[in-house]
């Protein structure tokens, strides 16, 4: 079932930049917010939630610590931090994704680019499955520094590519043939097949860490999810705790 209104680029045009891409992101996120975690599950036989514990994890704050869970979408990793006995706000750039979203936590519209939260005002950000779809992620990374303490912690949860071959091999057929199938069946061909190719995005990893440093973290580390299905960044803001 096709969604009217999702302007994911189709696979025959150039991934979008810019202001082009705000737009096309919002608007996809918009349209397949109805049965994004339904897909998400199927998509990852439900193993995203172990990743996303270990993101959660990977904070290791104490207990009513204020947390950010930016690009937050329908709050996975929200309803995850709140167990932990965080405080938890939400914001993402897709209304659509907020109205889906019944974790119950504080949400706010807004763009990465531009944190309406004033300097220091979390301890803890994470971030889920959203790195690459921001237009420009040097200022994304510079906002959440920005609004966390020094000392302060972030857990960033991102797609990447397997090391085996043998896993690379089956990745790439599920990625890049099943998933869009799935997203044709169950919700929007076009963003289904957007999300692989948005993959494109995303920087190596040594490039992701020279730009945590430069948007003011320390001991930067990046850890391998299932074998590299997924990744787990860690960073640590630079100054006095
Ligand atoms: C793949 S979803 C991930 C949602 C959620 N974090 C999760 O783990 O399920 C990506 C989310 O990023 C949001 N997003 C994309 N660009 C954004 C931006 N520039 N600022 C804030 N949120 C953004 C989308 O609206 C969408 O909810």
């Amino acid at each position: 079932m096709a969604r009217p209104g999702s302007r994911a680029p189709s696979a025959l045009e150039p991934l979008p930049t810019g202001e082009d891409k705000t737009q096309r992101v919002r608007s996809m996120f918009d349209a397949i917010a109805p049965r994004y975690d339904l897909i998400n599950r199927l998509m990852t036989f439900g193993l995203d939630q172990a990743w996303r514990r270990a993101t959660v994890d990977a904070l290791a704050l104490p207990h009513g610590a204020r947390v950010l869970d930016l690009a937050c979408g329908t709050g996975d990793l929200s309803r995850l931090a709140r167990r932990q006995g965080y405080q938890v706000v939400g914001a993402d750039l897709s209304a659509g994704m907020l109205a889906a979203n019944t974790t119950g936590t504080p949400l706010l519209e807004a763009d990465s680019g531009c944190l309406p939260f004033p300097e220091g005002a979390f301890d803890g950000v994470v971030c889920g499955y959203a790195l690459r779809n921001f237009t420009d992620l040097a200022l994304a990374l510079g906002e959440t520094a920005r609004v966390l303490r020094p000392g302060g912690r972030l857990a960033v949860l991102e797609v990447d590519a397997p090391a085996s071959r043998t896993l690379r091999a089956g990745y790439d057929v599920w990625f890049h043939k099943v998933v869009p199938a799935l997203g044709a069946a169950l919700s929007d061909r076009d963003a289904y097949t957007y999300l692989p190719r948005s993959v494109a995005y995303l920087p190596a990893a040594p490039v992701l860490r020279r730009m945590l440093s430069q948007a003011g973290y320390s001991t930067v580390g990046i850890r391998p999810l299932a074998g590299g299905l997924s990744q787990l960044l860690m960073a640590t803001r630079t100054g006095m705790t």
